[in-house]
This record gives structure tokens, sequence and C-alpha cells, in this order.
């Protein structure tokens, strides 16, 4: 019988989404958090999510029920093991993601392929800490995973044909399109998107409202939002991890990171997942108001 079970290490607002995808395409999935609260949160999510849909006719009760019966979740490791592929989506830090695949490595079964959802560290250096180098690779999903259509696929140095034919053939089935993005920092969407929003950073730190900043590539170049309210939507602390990725990476300064984006961080406003950000936003996420 084919191997259907996937397992998702996180389940913050990434892996949460992907642990989403792949039930809603038929696979059994395990999210995995040490986290207790993480769990709670990723469950109480993806039930007002599918509520809404349902409130909405675009899903039925018994479809909720179905794709909600194919995902569990899990506070140990061990839970990886029967699991065909593994999908890492722990916080963007290299020492958090070695430790990650150090203990999936140890826990899944040797076939086991293990991808992780870097939007930039390196593959290979992710992939030096396991036994199974060759069953590594990097498979980049964008906010919100269920929603993006691209997958970028990244191989590392010595990522076999048999691991990139696995992960290719996975993100088919979950109905995505992939792009082969080459192993440097950034891959190939967060390089040209990320320095967007950095440079509309630096705007509102000189002195324009996040309102003109979001509207002026809105309405000028049809993007669904504005750099300004996309990095409130994803994090700005996960943008910020990003730009400093591109930075140290390319040791290039035309990739240095905003200031402003730095004293946010520090100072707790991460964007809406916190509610607040460079807009504030009530307990339901809507936008209430700015804070420059
Ligand atoms: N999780 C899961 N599903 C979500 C969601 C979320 N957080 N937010 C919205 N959706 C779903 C909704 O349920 C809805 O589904 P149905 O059509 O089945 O009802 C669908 O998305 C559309 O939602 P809405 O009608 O509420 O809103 P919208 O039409 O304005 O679309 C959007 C929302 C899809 C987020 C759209 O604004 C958009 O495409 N924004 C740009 C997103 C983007 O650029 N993402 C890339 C970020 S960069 C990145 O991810 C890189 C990285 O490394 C972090």
């Amino acid at each position: 019988m084919e191997n259907n079970k996937v397992a998702v290490i996180g389940a913050g607002l990434m892996g949460s989404g992907i642990a989403q995808a792949c039930a809603q395409a038929g696979y059994q999935v395990v999210n995995i958090d040490t986290f207790e609260t993480a769990v709670e949160k990723a469950k109480a999510n993806i039930n007002s999510l599918f509520n809404k849909k349902v409130e909405k006719g675009k899903m039925t009760r018994e479809q909720k029920d179905e794709i909600l019966g194919r995902l569990t979740y899990s506070g140990s490791f061990e839970d990886v093991k029967g699991a065909f592929l593994v999908l890492e989506a722990v916080p963007e830090k290299i020492e958090i993601k070695k430790d990650t695949f150090r203990k999936v490595d140890a826990a899944a079964d040797p076939g086991t392929v293990i991808v992780s959802n870097t939007s930039g560290l390196s593959i290979s250096e992710i992939a030096s800490v396991t036994d199974r180098p060759d069953k590594i690779m990097g498979a980049h999903f964008f906010y919100p995973a269920p929603v993006m259509k691209l997958l970028e696929l990244v191989r590392g140095l010595v990522t076999s044909d048999e691991t990139y034919a696995v992960v290719k053939e996975f993100a088919a089935r979950i109905g995505k399109t992939t792009v082969d993005a080459p192993e440097f920092p950034g891959f190939m969407v967060n390089r040209i998107l990320v320095p967007m929003q950095n440079e509309a950073a630096f705007m509102v730190m000189e002195g324009s409202s996040p309102e003109d900043v979001d509207n002026a590539i809105k309405l000028g170049c049809n993007h669904p939002m504005g750099p300004i309210e996309l990095t409130d939507f994803v994090g700005i602390d996960t943008m910020l991890a990003t730009m400093t990725g591109l930075y140290n990476g390319f040791h290039d300064s035309k990739y240095r990171p905003c200031p402003l984006l730095e004293t946010m961080v520090k100072s707790g406003m991460l964007g809406k997942k916190t509610g607040n950000g460079f807009y504030k936003y009530d307990e339901k996420g809507n936008k209430i108001g700015s804070n420059f």
C-alpha cells in the first residue's frame, strides 16, 4: 500500500498552513510542535478558517470533518516514524534548524525524505548535520501556504535525483507549481521581494505613511497587497530574518536591513500576529489604524 503519511514540524503560521495544505490534498498528516500553545493556536486557527468556509458555502461540514480527520497533532519527534516525507517549518535560525534536523534524522525511517521550508538558509549546511544529506532538500512555501500556488524547490550540493523526484511529485499532488531556485540566500522570490519590503520600511522611517507606500505599489503595480501590509502579514521578525540572511549571505551592503524593522522587532511589534506592527489590528485581525 502507498505510504500516505507526511509529518510537518512546527505549528506556527507556516507549519500549520503546510499541514492544512497536505491534509486538504488527501495526505495523512501529523503536525508536530513541542510548544503546546502553538498547537492549540494552530487548531483554533484552522477551525475558525474552516468554519468561515462552511458559512460561505465553500466547504461542506462533511468535507471539513474529513480533512480535520486526516490532521493530527503531537509534541513528540518520534511521531515522524512511518512518514515518507517530513516538512520542517521551525523558526528561521540556523541553530534551531540544525537541532530539528538532528532530531528528525534520528527518529525518521531511513528512507524518509526531509525538506526544509527555510526561506534562505543553506540546505547543504542543514543537511550536513544528518546521516542522509542526499535525502534533504528545500521546499519553500509562501504565506498563506494553503493558498499560494508556488513552491520553490532548492537542491543542496548532494541532494539526489530520487529525493528531488519525491518532492516534485508531492508538490504536484498538493496543487503547487514549482520553480527550481538556486541555493543562494533568499532563493528566488525573497531575493526579489524582501528588498522591496525593506525599501518600503525605509520610506516609512523617512516619513512616508504606510498607507501611501502600500497604495503606491497596490495601485501602481497591481499587487494584491502593499509591501508594508505584506510585512505585517508575514511577520516583521520573519521578514527581518530573511533580509539579514541576504545581507550576511552576499556580504553586500545593498541588502542592509532597515533599522526601523530591528527596533520594531526588539519592541515586540511583530505585525498582524501580535496585533501591532506598521498597522494596528483588533482581535479579529482587522486593521484599525496605523502606528506611523
Ligand atoms: N491561511 C489560510 N487561508 C487563508 C489565509 C490564511 N492566513 N488568508 C486567506 N486565506 C484564504 C481564505 O480562506 C480564502 O479562501 P476561499 O477563497 O476558499 O474562501 C482565500 O484565501 C482568499 O481570502 P480572502 O477572500 O479573505 O482575501 P483576499 O482575496 O484578499 O486574499 C490573500 C488574501 C490570498 C492573502 C491575498 O491578499 C494575497 O495574495 N496577498 C499576497 C500574499 C503574498 O504575497 N504572499 C507571499 C508572502 S512572502 C512569503 O511568504 C515568503 C516568506 O518566506 C515568508
